[in-house]
């Protein structure tokens, strides 16, 4: 029966005392984004197995190992989606939003992939994803990484994060250069561990994510990505080094950084913290140029990234371990006499449509006045407004500063001018 009560492994549930911090990030995000024009998109969270098959790669570990896939009742193929990119353009397509057009949009949801669970590490996890449509030169590379720059500041969060670059080229030159890296693993194959050799010919440019230190030191022999970019996608990166470089934002090209996912073309880039341990990727992205045609649309430019938020959350809990937001309560509103909680109610109510953002918190079942005044001081309240029965006859109700301490009694119908002025 205990059992029950478990969440499933790698899953987490999350609780009124962290969920302040999830909506501050969540409208940060959402903010910034809307004020580059892109619009959300909802998509489902289950969607057809063969989609993250093709779009993700059969021979990536995601769809090699970690997805959750099922058959459901009519025995389809179904699976819970590991990211939102898939899901974002196969939506695309079906609802002709990216035929010789343009679109910014973003989405924000629960993902799931069946990967070992450590700190930063879930199999449920959440992204706050952007995806641009229709785009071909690089300065959309450079509004995405502004965008999540401007997130990192208007979070306090820049110091902790620097952005990692590179540019993979077209598929075309990623052949050759695939080629040239199998024939340097294939001489140093007695130096390669399990994982590595698993990935040589499946998917050799895996071999340079190797966490094997090692093996990353034998890797600084190995042939340089940046000597087979074909000359537009060396045009387009240049592109987009000249924008960031304008714009100050802080980048090291880091020509190992291929990404585990293979829809990706040209720039790829990470955001990296040094405070999280080994899951360092804060947000990840790139350019996916062919997938819209490989997905069965008009071949159209794409480019975006995702925001792992569990990891964003406890990056800024790492920072800063005292930080929590206090759900707080601004006014509390103590009843004395049950008859009167009806009462009490429609006066709360007043308040509400007079104040609506104020947290207003009624008092029920009771209690003496003391106890109501200790209910409203372990909900840090900053104001009580006291109904009680003599003051209802002569219609008067206390009002009280709960932080100086100050308090008045007012007639009723001053209520409003009253918070008004305590509210300020
Ligand atoms: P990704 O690198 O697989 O890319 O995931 C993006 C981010 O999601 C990671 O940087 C990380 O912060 C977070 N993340 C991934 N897996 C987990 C996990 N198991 N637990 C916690 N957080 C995780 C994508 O998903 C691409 N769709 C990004 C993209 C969008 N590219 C273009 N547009």
């Amino acid at each position: 029966m205990k059992k029950n009560i478990h969440t499933i492994r790698g899953m987490n549930d999350c609780l009124p005392e962290s969920t302040e911090l999830w909506q501050k990030i969540e409208t940060t995000i959402k903010k910034v984004l809307s004020s580059y024009c892109y619009n959300e998109i909802r998509m489902p969270i289950v969607e057809r197995t063969p989609l993250f098959k093709r779009a993700i790669g059969e021979m990536t570990d995601i769809v090699e190992k970690e997805m959750y896939s099922f058959k459901d009742h009519n025995g389809d193929n179904l699976t819970l989606r590991p990211e939102g990119t898939a899901g974002c353009v196969r939506a695309g397509i079906k609802h002709g939003l990216l035929y010789k057009q343009e679109q910014r949009l973003w989405y924000n949801g629960p993902m799931f992939r069946h990967e070992r669970p450590q700190r930063g590490r879930y199999r449920q996890f959440h992204q706050f994803g952007a995806e641009a449509f229709g785009h071909y030169g690089p300065d959309i590379d450079a509004e995405l990484i502004m965008i999540t720059a401007r997130c990192w500041r208007d979070l306090g969060i820049s110091k902790n994060l620097k952005l990692e670059l590179n540019s993979i080229g077209s598929l075309e030159s990623r052949l050759n250069y695939q080629k040239a890296l199998i024939k340097f693993l294939v001489k140093h194959e007695n130096l390669l561990d399990e994982d590595c050799l698993r990935r040589m010919y499946r998917s050799p440019m895996r071999v340079l994510d190797t966490k094997n230190v090692d093996i990353q030191l034998l890797l600084n022999d190995a042939p340089d990505i940046k000597n087979y970019l074909d000359h537009d996608s060396y045009i387009h990166f240049s592109g987009l080094i000249d924008i960031l470089k304008i714009s100050g934002i802080q980048y090291k090209i880091n020509f190992r950084l291929v990404r585990g996912l293979d829809y990706y073309n040209r720039t790829v880039f990470e955001w990296i913290t040094e405070d999280l341990g080994s899951q360092r990727a804060i947000c990840a992205g790139g350019r996916y140029d062919n997938l819209v045609e490989q997905l069965g649309g008009y071949a159209t430019p794409a480019v975006g990234f995702s925001v792992g938020l569990e990891r964003l959350v406890l990056l800024i809990q790492t920072i800063n371990p005292d930080f929590s937001i206090k759900p707080k309560v601004d006014i509390y509103f103590i009843v004395l006499n049950n008859n009167e909680q009806i009462k009490a109610m429609l006066i709360a109510e007043h308040i509400r449509d007079a104040f609506p953002n104020a947290r207003l918190m009624t008092n029920y079942s009771g209690g003496s006045l003391k106890k109501q005044f200790s209910r409203a001081n372990k909900n840090s309240a900053h104001i009580a407004i006291v109904l009680r029965e003599t003051e209802e006859r002569t219609q008067k109700v206390i009002i009280k500063n709960l932080v100086t301490g100050d308090q008045e009694i007012i007639p009723i119908r001053h209520i409003i001018s009253k918070l008004k002025m305590y509210l300020d």
